[in-house]
């Protein structure tokens, strides 16, 4: 591995609390297979939204914007109500609904699947054991949690952690384009299979279109991996790594 991009994986582990390298014989044999390199961005990466990449207009880091997304936001959520009954899975031991946290000015968004166990507990987002590794993924590139808007596509638990249904998808994901339409973000990072899939509308395997940038609404949309991924597969976390630091460059880029 050339040395720049080793510091840069070993800064990122620091990042998500790793702060020493076993020196046993295991990690010295361990070795990784060479990841196949990303796919360059062509033109026809742009599968989403075939429009050029528009730049946001400047009232979208003023604060008027904030007010209106802030305005927006409720609305949105009044308008799916404190115990939504449009898809099954308030049938189904979900204690509330979970809509979003985070800055309504962001210029990052994450977007994950649903709310699991602690999620549905306490009402937000990613704040069980992958939450908070998204939250480290997010200070790696020197943010802070605050400063972006996390969101699922599904707003309710699916019982047992099972994957969405297509009804459950169909009645909730026009509520989460609202909240991307309300925030404007810059750049949409999808956590993981599911939510790439949902956003992009296709059914590429993740390992496909991570790797790759598209036009999505006015932003740009980078899929990773889901952290929840991450904690079964540590090494997916390099991969996880490039991508955070293709986001860093793409926020610096859009000013
Ligand atoms: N996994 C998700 O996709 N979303 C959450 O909010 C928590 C875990
Ligand atoms: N498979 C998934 O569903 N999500 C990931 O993030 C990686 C593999």
């Amino acid at each position: 591995m050339p040395n720049e991009q080793l510091n840069a994986h070993l800064e990122f582990f620091g990042e998500l609390g790793v702060d020493g390298v076993r020196r046993d014989g295991d990690w010295c044999t361990r070795i990784e297979p060479e990841p196949t390199p990303a796919a360059p961005i062509a033109p026809d990466a742009l599968v989403a939204d075939p429009a050029p990449i528009a730049p946001l207009a400047p009232s979208g880091n003023s604060a008027a914007g904030a007010l209106t997304a802030i305005a927006v936001l409720n609305t949105i959520r009044v308008d799916i109500g404190p115990d939504c009954s449009r898809c099954k899975l308030h049938t189904l031991g979900r204690k509330q609904v979970v809509f979003g946290v985070g800055n309504p000015d962001a210029d990052l968004m994450f977007v994950g699947e649903a709310p699991g166990a602690d999620e549905d507990i306490q009402g937000e987002p990613f704040v069980g054991r992958a939450g908070q590794l998204l939250t480290r993924i997010i200070e790696a590139i020197d943010l802070k949690r605050e400063d972006v808007y996390i969101a699922n596509v599904i707003k309710c638990r699916p019982p047992g952690n099972r994957n969405p249904e297509p009804d459950e998808v169909e009645q909730c994901e026009p509520f989460l384009f609202r909240q991307i339409d309300a925030i404007r973000p810059k750049v949409i990072v999808a956590l993981g299979k599911f939510a790439a899939q949902c956003l992009l509308k296709t059914d590429a395997p993740i390992t496909r279109i991570r790797g790759r940038e598209f036009a999505y609404r006015d932003a740009i949309l980078i899929p990773t991996y889901h952290p929840a991924y991450l904690l079964r597969n540590p090494s997916a976390k390099r991969d996880v790594w490039e991508d955070m630091k293709r986001v860093r460059a793409l926020l610096a880029k859009s000013g």
